[in-house]
């Protein structure tokens, strides 16, 4: 596709770019230097899954393990947390630094509340099957299309990781060229989750664990050319380890959007809202590999 052609694509009414010149020349400039270059960075719930299908909004990470056989006691105390913490999480009157000690809150609260159900390993695969956790439409073709080219993929989440590679491999591939930063679970002998392995990774401060998993970064930092994924501003921050001379920033745009559009508009490139597919990323690719 050419950069008019692409251009033309991103006229639709679902698209917001509040630069286009901006935009254009960031996508002449992927285009230019090519897959070779390349690497992407990208949020995982509700970024690479959706947030509605065919009408019911669908599960995050934590939300998956709610949904399956924990204890009902569980399950109204975690709602209790969602319906407390979210609103404050998609609050763009908020400023991240009001919100901070109250995310810090909530994933504490809600990983206290996991110690307590004595999850298994062996049950997450069906917690997954058997979850509404979907991943966007053509995110399967934009993973192998990937790793066609080796480009390299940072999988960045506040959410739990034992979920996310297990929601990729019953829906997707899990390609050698990912790469998933997020909480991961510790196991007993008996395999039953007894806590977290790492301090909390909750939806702003993705810059500090950038700056501790800064190696990856470095690791490919002939990757010049970088495309940002996010539905979140903390978000934006995923990549503060890295590096680049071109970046594109694309947003999902969920949930509250005539409040937040103005401020989402200034923050990234290009702003996709209810869009529950991968079409404009994967044009993208179609023009850049
Ligand atoms: P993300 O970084 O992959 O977007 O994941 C974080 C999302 O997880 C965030 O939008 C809030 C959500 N979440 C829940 O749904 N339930 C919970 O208990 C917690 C702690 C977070």
């Amino acid at each position: 596709m050419t950069i008019e052609k692409m251009m033309e694509f991103l006229n639709q009414p679902n698209v917001h770019i509040g630069d286009p010149d901006h935009v254009k020349h960031v996508i002449e400039q992927l285009i230019q230097y090519g897959p070779d270059k390349l690497q992407i960075v990208a949020d995982f719930d509700r970024t690479l899954t959706k947030y509605i299908h065919k009408g019911h909004v669908c599960a995050t990470c934590h939300y998956v393990l709610e949904e399956g056989s924990l204890p009902e006691l569980f399950k109204e105390k975690a709602r209790t947390l969602r319906d407390t913490y979210f609103p404050i999480e998609t609050n763009p009157i908020l400023s991240v630094e009001e919100k901070i000690p109250k995310m810090i809150e909530w994933w504490t609260k809600a990983h206290g509340l996991l110690e307590t159900c004595e999850i298994s390993r062996d049950s997450i695969q069906h917690c997954v099957s058997s979850s509404t956790a979907k991943l966007r439409d053509g995110c399967s073709w934009f993973f192998d299309e990937l790793k066609k080219y080796e480009v390299p993929v940072l999988i960045f989440s506040a959410g739990i990781g034992d979920i996310i590679e297990e929601v990729i491999k019953q829906q997707s591939t899990m390609h050698d060229n990912m790469h998933i930063v997020s909480n991961y679970m510790k196991f007993n002998e008996e395999g039953k989750m007894t806590g977290f392995q790492n301090a909390i990774i909750h939806v702003y401060n993705k810059n500090e664990n950038a700056i501790h998993d800064s190696a990856y970064f470095q690791n490919i930092e002939h990757k010049t050319s970088m495309i940002l994924m996010g539905d979140s501003i903390g978000d934006l921050h995923m990549a503060d380890g890295a590096e680049v001379d071109h970046k594109l920033k694309i947003g999902f745009l969920n949930t509250r959007v005539e409040e937040s559009l103005e401020l989402f508009k200034k923050k990234y490139d290009i702003v996709l809202v209810e869009d529950e597919t991968l079409d404009v990323p994967n044009n993208l690719l179609r023009s850049i590999l």
